[in-house]
C-alpha cells in the first residue's frame, strides 16, 4: 500500500511508484521510464532508494524528490506529488541558428526573463507541442545556446528544421547535476562523449577554465566519422591556450586527422588509472553506461562519475 494525500493506493508486485500512481489514474509527468529526463519527480518524507536520486540537484535531495520511475512501489509507505515551483518554466525566443557540421545545429534562445543554471545541465525545451531534453553547451549576452542534432523523422528535429528567428519555446528546468564541480582546482578531469554529448561537456570544460583550473583535463569527443566532429578549431584553440587542457577527437571509421576507435576504449588506454579523477560522460547511453562501469573498474569514485545519456531525438 502507498499513501499519497490521505488516498491509499494499492500495489502490484514489481510495480513502480510511477506505474502505481498511472494505473491510479493519478496526473504525474514522464517521460524516459529511465532516470534520465527528471521528469517524474515525485516526494517523499521515507528513504528513496539511491539510484532514484541519482544525478538530481542537491536541494530536490534533501526535500525528498525522487524520480518515480526508478523505485518500487512497496519500497515506501508514503507519498506527495511535485510542487510546480520544481519545473520553474520560462518563455524564450530563438535568437540565431548556427551550423556546426552536417547536421549538428547551434539554436541560441534567450529567455524572457534570466534562468539560474551552470553550464552542462540540462533543461526540457518546448516548441509547438513537442518536448526534448537539451543540455546547455554555452552562454553568450543571456542566450543559451543548445547542439541539436537533427535527424530524419525526429518529431522535434522536423520542428526545429523549420525553426524560425523569434520563435517562441517554453524552457523548463534546469535540471541535473553534470555540470563543473571537481573537489579542488588540482583534480584531474577526464570528459568522454559521444555526438551531441560534447554540449554539456563543451559547457563543463569552459566552466572549469574560467574557474582557473589547474590541474590536468582531458576531453575524448567521439562520432562515427568526420562529419560529427564538431567545434575543432575552438577546441585546438582552447588547447593551445590552456597547456593543462588535451582535446582527441576520435571516429569510428579511420580518418586521418582523428584516432580510430571509441572515445571510451581510447581514453582508457591513455588514462588507464582513474584513481582520484573526476569523470564526466555524455552521450548515447550504451557507451555513456560501458564508460562508467570501466571508469569505476580504473579507480574513479562512484561519486566522482556524472553522466547525462540521451537519445538522439
Ligand atoms: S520518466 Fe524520465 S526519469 Fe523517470
Amino acid at each position: 500500500m502507498l499513501l499519497l494525500a490521505g488516498e491509499t493506493l494499492d500495489v502490484l508486485p514489481g510495480e513502480t511508484v510511477l506505474d502505481c500512481l498511472v494505473r491510479h489514474q493519478v496526473e504525474v509527468k514522464s517521460g524516459c521510464k529511465a532516470g534520465a529526463c527528471q521528469s517524474c519527480l515525485v516526494r517523499t518524507n521515507n528513504v528513496p532508494p539511491a539510484k532514484s536520486q541519482k544525478g538530481l540537484r542537491q536541494d530536490l535531495i534533501d526535500r525528498g524528490y525522487f524520480m518515480s520511475c526508478q523505485c518500487s512501489a512497496d519500497e515506501l509507505a508514503e507519498i506527495e506529488l511535485a510542487d510546480t515551483e520544481v519545473f520553474p518554466s520560462y518563455e524564450a525566443n530563438l535568437i540565431q541558428v548556427d551550423q556546426l557540421a552536417p547536421n549538428i545545429f547551434r539554436y541560441w534562445l534567450s529567455p524572457e526573463s534570466p534562468i539560474p543554471f551552470r553550464l552542462g545541465q540540462f533543461v526540457k525545451l518546448k516548441y509547438h507541442a513537442v518536448e526534448r531534453c537539451y543540455s546547455i553547451a554555452e552562454e553568450r549576452d543571456g542566450m543559451l545556446g543548445f547542439h541539436v542534432r537533427l535527424i530524419e523523422d525526429g518529431a522535434m528535429s522536423l520542428l526545429l528544421r523549420h525553426a524560425k528567428q523569434g520563435g517562441s519555446f517554453t524552457i523548463t528546468g534546469p535540471l541535473g547535476n553534470c555540470s563543473y564541480q571537481a573537489k579542488s582546482k588540482e583534480q584531474p578531469l577526464l570528459l568522454v562523449g559521444s555526438s551531441t554529448g560534447l554540449a554539456p561537456l563543451y559547457g563543463i570544460l569552459k566552466d572549469a577554465l574560467c574557474a582557473g583550473h589547474s590541474g590536468p583535463i582531458a576531453l575524448y569527443h567521439g562520432a562515427a566519422d568526420a562529419t560529427g566532429i564538431y567545434l575543432q578549431s575552438e577546441l585546438l584553440q582552447l588547447a593551445d591556450n590552456h597547456p593543462n587542457f588535451s582535446y582527441v577527437p576520435c571516429t569510428d571509421v579511420e580518418q586521418d586527422e582523428f584516432r580510430t576507435g571509441s572515445p571510451v576504449t581510447i581514453s582508457l588506454s591513455d588514462l588507464p588509472d582513474l584513481t582520484g579523477y573526476q569523470v564526466y560522460i555524455c552521450g548515447n547511453p550504451a557507451m555513456s553506461r560501458a564508460m562508467q562501469k570501466k571508469a569505476f573498474l580504473a579507480g574513479a569514485n562512484l561519486a566522482d562519475l556524472f553522466m547525462d545519456p540521451f537519445e538522439a531525438q
